[in-house]
């Protein structure tokens, strides 16, 4: 590999186009790679098509600087990274077809000495798996070309800087490998980059995110039983926080994003006897949203009775986290489309989203002039200062922050 590498990124996403502008910024020609044709011409026009603080001044400077190029189609490389989606299907069965696509389709152009990093969050085995077909496919290229594999941990909305500062996992199948492609990461990564093997680093991605789900699923169990025991689920935490070596995370309407709500699944299916913890926090976590949802339908059904008229419920946020726009897998849109299913009079509110497709999102003083009911379902900054006499839920603990 000269001293610059050339670089193929396959999957302009979240992670992908980040991450090739990054690269390009250190002045390495990359050849960024997506399915989707709107993706690829709105990079070349030095344009980004998702929504990332600061993503889109750097994405324009390393188009011009033709630094950066997109393309439907992979070109020879010296470095390849993949940053495909690798969601869940049927019952919670990782779906690696994304990550096998990619590999298909960079597999002609493979030459002799090239480093392949599996960035998607995979099941552990996948990059072993990758390589085999590689050298099934190219039985000339056996033991000639470099596989690894490096997850992200970046928190959206910082992804820019997280990418050059946070450490890294990097774990070849042979230590050649992980060698390479440290070498490769020095390239843009500040951080710590730390060696290992590939399935360990698989492994630790799976690992940080249900390390996040375990601890949640905690708080949400506690919040349950307090509810049964008449003891305040928040004044509880911040006593017990108090001991030194106690720290319980806050519980909520249950756990969302792609993440963390999806990769513990890819541990769980692995390993069904093993992971009796890992499985039992996402049921946890996933029963709190069902919790949640008969919490306000039993409360809707004694204002009816009491009131002799069904009530309007404002829903306070629809994201899956504070103060972000993201639905993905949230359970506070659970909440609100199951409360709607059941006829219930919801006006969902969500001060970080326009518009939704399936119904109309209110401002939060048209609902609040409207609601009998309020319920907090996220805790986004909008909703601390919020002064209501109404009959109020409170899931995430707006009221008293
Ligand atoms: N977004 C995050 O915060 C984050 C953090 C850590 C890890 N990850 C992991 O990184 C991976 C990518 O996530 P993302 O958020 O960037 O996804 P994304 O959906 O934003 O982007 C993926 C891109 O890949 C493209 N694509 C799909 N199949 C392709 C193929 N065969 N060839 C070329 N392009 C293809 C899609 O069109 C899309 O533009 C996933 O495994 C995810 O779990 C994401």
């Amino acid at each position: 590999m000269s001293n610059k590498p050339s670089v193929v990124m396959v999957g302009l996403g979240y992670i992908g186009l980040p991450t090739a502008a990054l690269i390009a910024s250190k002045s390495i020609k990359v050849t960024g790679v997506d399915i989707h044709q709107h993706v690829v011409d709105t990079i070349n026009k030095g344009e980004i098509h998702i929504v990332e603080p600061d993503l889109d001044g750097l994405v324009h400077h390393v188009v011009k600087e033709n630094l950066l190029t997109a393309s439907t189609k992979p070109v020879e490389a010296d470095v390849y990274l993949i940053a495909v989606p690798t969601p869940f299907k049927g019952d919670h069965e990782p779906d690696i077809s994304f990550v096998e696509s990619a590999i298909k389709a960079i597999l002609p152009t493979l030459k002799e000495g090239a480093l392949v990093i599996i960035e998607s969050t995979s099941p552990v085995g996948t990059t072993e798996k990758m390589e085999q077909f590689i050298f099934s496919e190219r039985p000339e290229l056996m033991g000639k070309v470099f596989m690894a594999y490096c997850p992200e941990r970046v928190l959206p909305g910082n992804i820019i800087y997280e990418l050059e500062h946070n450490d890294r996992a990097i774990g070849g199948v042979n230590e050649a490998s992980t060698d390479k492609a440290v070498n490769f990461y020095k390239h843009f990564v500040k951080g710590e980059l730390h060696k290992t093997n590939s399935k360990t680093a698989e492994m630790c991605k799976l690992v940080e995110n249900s390390s996040r789900d375990v601890q949640i699923a905690f708080a949400n169990e506690l919040s349950m039983i307090c509810d049964e025991a008449g003891i305040n689920v928040w004044e509880l935490i911040r006593l017990a926080n108090k001991h030194p070596r106690v720290n319980i995370l806050q519980p909520g309407t249950g756990v969302g994003g792609h993440c963390i709500a999806v990769d513990p699944w890819f541990i769980v299916n692995k390993f069904p006897e093993k992971a009796k913890i890992i499985r039992a926090a996402r049921e946890i976590n996933n029963y709190k949203t069902e919790w949640v949802i008969e919490k306000i339908k039993s409360t809707a059904l004694q204002f009816e009775i009491d009131n002799g008229k069904k009530p309007l419920i404002a829903t306070m946020g629809l994201a899956f986290k504070p103060n972000i726009d993201d639905l993905r897998e949230s359970p506070a849109l659970n909440v609100v489309k199951t409360l709607m299913d059941s006829n219930l009079n919801i006006l969902p509110v969500e001060p970080n989203i326009e518009s939704y497709k399936d119904f109309e999102i209110q401002t939060v003083n048209e609902a609040l002039k409207q609601a009998d009911i309020v319920i907090y379902l996220v805790a986004h900054s909008e909703f601390i200062s919020i002064n209501t006499e109404v009959l109020t839920l409170d899931f995430c603990n707006v009221i008293n922050k």
